[in-house]
C-alpha cells in the first residue's frame, strides 16, 4: 500500500447517500445526493425510503465522484463504507455495494464506523476542505449532532481509541428541531427554519427545560442528552396558548427552544473538556449549520480556553468523504482489511472503529 493511499468512501447510513475519495489527507471529490425531499411529507426520515433512495443514487453519485476526481475504479488502493451505526436498511446498502466493488476490483475492503467517520473529517485538506488553520490535534472531545445522533466523545487517537462519555437517551437534536419545527407548522428539515425564525424571536421568552442538568441526573447522565421532554414541554406550552385562544409567538417560542437546545450541547461538551483535561472540542452533524449553537460553542470555548474547529459544513453533513478519511487513516497506521463477512451493525459502538 502506497504512503497517500486512494480510496474511496462509501456513506449510506440516513438518507445521504454520499460518495468521496481521498488521497491519504487529501480530499478529492465529495458527492451527496440526498433523498431529504422524499421524507418531507412524513416529518422525517423513513428508513425503507432512504434504503431505496441509496439503491438509485449510489451508481450515478459513484460515477460522478470518480469524475470529479479524475480517477477511475482501477486506480483505488482500497474501498470503504459506513458499516453503522446507523438505519439497518440503509448502511445496507452501501455495504453491499462496497463489497461488490472490493470484489470486483481484488481492492481491500473497509467497513468503519460513521461517528468516528465525523471526526475523521477534519484531517481532509485540499479543494472543499476549507481552509487549513492548523492539523487537528489529539486528544480532543467531539459533539457529533444530527437528525440520527446525539453523541460526546473523547477521541485519543482516531484509529484505534475512541470513547463514548454520553449521548442521547431518547431523540436526537436534530431530531428535536425537526419535530419542533412540526407542531409551530413549519416544513421538513425543521433546524434551518426554526434557526431562520428564531433569529427574530427573544430566547429569554419562554423558559424550557434542559434535559438532563438537574444535579441528580449529573450523578448518572453527566455526558447524556434528552430532547424528549423539551418537545414535550414546547407542545404543551403551544397547546395552552391554542387553548386559550391566543396566538402562537411562533419566532419567540423557536428561540426559546433553540436556546435550550444549544445552551444543553455546549454546556456538556465544554464540561467534558474541562473535566478530562482536554481543551480541544471539535463539533460535527447537520445542527451545527445552527446559527445560536455556532455562537455559543465560540463563546464558552472561548471562556473556557478551549479550541474550537469546525469543520466546513459540507463536511459536517453525512458525506462520503470521512468514511475515506478514515479508512486512509486506517490503512496509514497499517491495519488490514475488514473480513468480507462482515455486515451492517445499526448499533456498532464507537469504539469500533473498524469492523
Ligand atoms: O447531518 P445531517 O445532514 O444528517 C442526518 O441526520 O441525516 O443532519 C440533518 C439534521 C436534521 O435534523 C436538520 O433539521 C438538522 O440537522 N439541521 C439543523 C440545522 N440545519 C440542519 N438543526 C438546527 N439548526 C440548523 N440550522
Ligand atoms: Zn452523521
Amino acid at each position: 500500500m502506497t504512503a497517500h493511499p486512494l480510496v474511496l468512501g462509501i456513506e449510506t447510513s440516513c438518507d445521504e447517500t454520499g460518495v468521496g475519495i481521498v488521497r491519504g489527507t487529501e480530499l478529492l471529490a465529495n458527492v451527496i445526493a440526498s433523498s431529504m425531499d422524499e421524507h418531507a411529507r412524513f416529518g422525517g426520515v423513513v428508513p425503507e425510503i432512504a434504503a431505496r433512495a441509496h439503491l438509485e443514487a449510489l451508481e450515478p453519485t459513484l460515477r460522478e465522484a470518480l469524475a470529479r476526481a479524475g480517477i477511475t475504479l482501477d486506480d483505488l488502493d482500497a474501498v470503504a463504507v459506513t458499516c453503522g451505526p446507523g438505519l439497518g436498511g440503509a448502511l445496507m446498502v452501501g455495504v453491499g455495494a462496497a463489497k461488490a466493488l472490493a470484489i470486483a476490483l481484488e481492492k481491500p475492503f473497509y467497513a468503519v464506523n460513521h461517528l468516528v467517520g465525523h471526526v475523521g473529517v477534519d484531517l481532509l485538506h485540499g479543494q472543499g476542505a476549507g481552509a487549513v488553520d492548523a492539523p487537528l490535534e489529539l486528544p480532543t472531545i467531539a459533539l457529533l449532532v444530527s437528525g440520527g445522533h446525539t453523541s460526546l466523545l473523547h477521541v485519543r487517537s482516531l484509529t484505534d481509541d475512541v470513547e463514548l462519555l454520553g449521548e442521547t437517551i431518547d431523540d436526537a437534536a436534530g431530531e428535536a428541531f425537526d419535530k419542533v419545527a412540526r407542531l409551530l407548522g413549519l416544513p421538513y428539515p425543521g433546524g434551518p427554519q426554526i434557526d431562520r425564525v428564531a433569529a427574530d424571536g427573544d430566547p429569554r421568552a419562554v423558559r424550557f427545560p434542559r434535559g438532563l442538568t438537574l444535579p441528580k441526573d449529573l450523578v448518572r447522565h453527566r455526558y447524556d442528552f434528552s430532547f424528549s421532554g423539551l418537545k414535550t414541554a414546547v407542545a404543551r406550552h403551544v397547546e395552552a396558548l391554542r387553548d386559550r385562544g391566543e396566538p402562537v409567538p411562533v419566532a419567540d417560542i423557536a428561540a426559546s427552544f433553540r436556546e435550550a437546545v444549544a445552551d444543553v450541547l455546549t454546556a456538556k461538551a465544554i464540561a467534558a473538556c474541562g473535566d478530562l483535561g482536554v481543551p480541544r472540542l471539535l463539533l460535527g452533524g447537520g445542527v451545527v449549520a445552527n446559527a445560536r449553537v455556532r455562537a455559543l460553542a465560540a463563546e464558552r470555548s472561548l471562556t473556557a480556553g478551549v479550541a474550537l474547529r469546525i469543520p466546513p459544513l459540507s463536511l459536517c453533513t453525512d458525506n462520503g468523504a470521512m468514511i475515506a478519511a478514515l479508512a486512509a487513516q486506517r490503512i496509514m497506521a497499517g491495519y488490514g482489511p475488514s473480513d468480507l463477512g462482515v455486515g451492517a451493525d445499526s448499533t456498532l459502538p464507537v469504539t469500533v472503529v473498524q469492523a
